[in-house]
């Protein structure tokens, strides 16, 4: 794992458009694994631009989103399949067979998950993951608890978590308690990760990922055993990262 400082939210969207595009001009198949939220915007604003002046070619790119809130369709605003197209998929040339999402809708969400485990499988597995992180040190909503769940599963919201997200929704109660997550096999299998994190809220999830034991009561900790794993974080957010990790391979 490597760890870049950037000294705020641009430079920190740049490096990780910079990494990205390198990523899609190498592979143009490339299966992208794709975070909402407000730490990736910049990225996701710089590949369209990179797009719009013909410098890199979305057919053939693959993307699946990380996450889902249970009970929220694609049309709700909140949800995370409304985010990504209106975010990332608009005004790029994806194909829309290419898009894939888990439903928060499905009847039987044991087996929505299960089909979703199976299509990350078929498409070979994430070239490059895009995270944030949640201040409990969540990526996805692979929430702290007793152990690391491998495959896709349905998570129950921790208060943190859903009071993190509760500025998104009008009424703070409508936050959903569910919500359908990649697993963590699905995250360290990819083989390149980014991981975003900016801003004085971040700073504290940082130290739990990064400064202490790889434990499942902090997620992202598990990124400290991924070679090729980068995390991205402006001075704010890494600004209680003992020295020496700064900077680290
Ligand atoms: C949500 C998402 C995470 C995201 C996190 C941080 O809980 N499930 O995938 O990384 O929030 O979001 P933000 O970047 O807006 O701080």
């Amino acid at each position: 794992m490597k760890v870049r400082v950037t000294e705020d939210y641009e430079e920190m969207s740049d490096v990780a458009a910079e990494l990205a595009l390198q990523q899609i001009r190498k592979k143009p198949d490339s299966v992208l694994g794709l975070t909402a939220g407000s730490s990736p915007l910049g990225l996701y604003q710089r590949l369209q631009a990179a797009y719009r002046e013909g410098t890199v070619d979305f057919s053939r790119v693959r993307i699946f989103t990380l996450s889902e809130y249970i009970g929220l369709d694609e049309t709700d605003e909140q949800s995370f399949a409304y985010y990504t197209r209106k975010h990332f998929c608009e005004g790029l040339n994806l194909a829309e067979e290419n898009i894939y999402m888990p439903n928060g809708m499905a009847d039987d969400i044991a087996q929505e998950c299960a089909r979703y485990g199976k299509a990350i499988e078929a498409a070979g597995g994430i070239d490059m993951m895009i995270l944030g992180i949640g201040p409990n040190a969540h990526i996805g909503f692979n929430e702290p608890g007793p152990v690391f769940v491998p495959e896709t599963h349905v998570v129950e919201l921790s208060e943190a978590t859903r009071a993190a997200n509760a500025r998104f929704f009008d009424n703070p109660a409508d936050v959903p308690y569910w919500a359908v997550s990649m697993g963590m096999r699905d995250i360290m299998f990819a083989r390149h990760i980014l991981l975003l994190a900016s801003g004085p809220g971040k700073t504290e999830a940082l130290v739990l990922a990064l400064g202490g034991d790889i434990t499942p009561k902090a997620p992202a900790s598990v990124l400290q055993l991924h070679r090729g794993a980068v995390v991205i974080a402006d001075e704010t957010a890494a600004r209680r990262l003992p020295k020496e990790l700064r900077g680290r391979r």
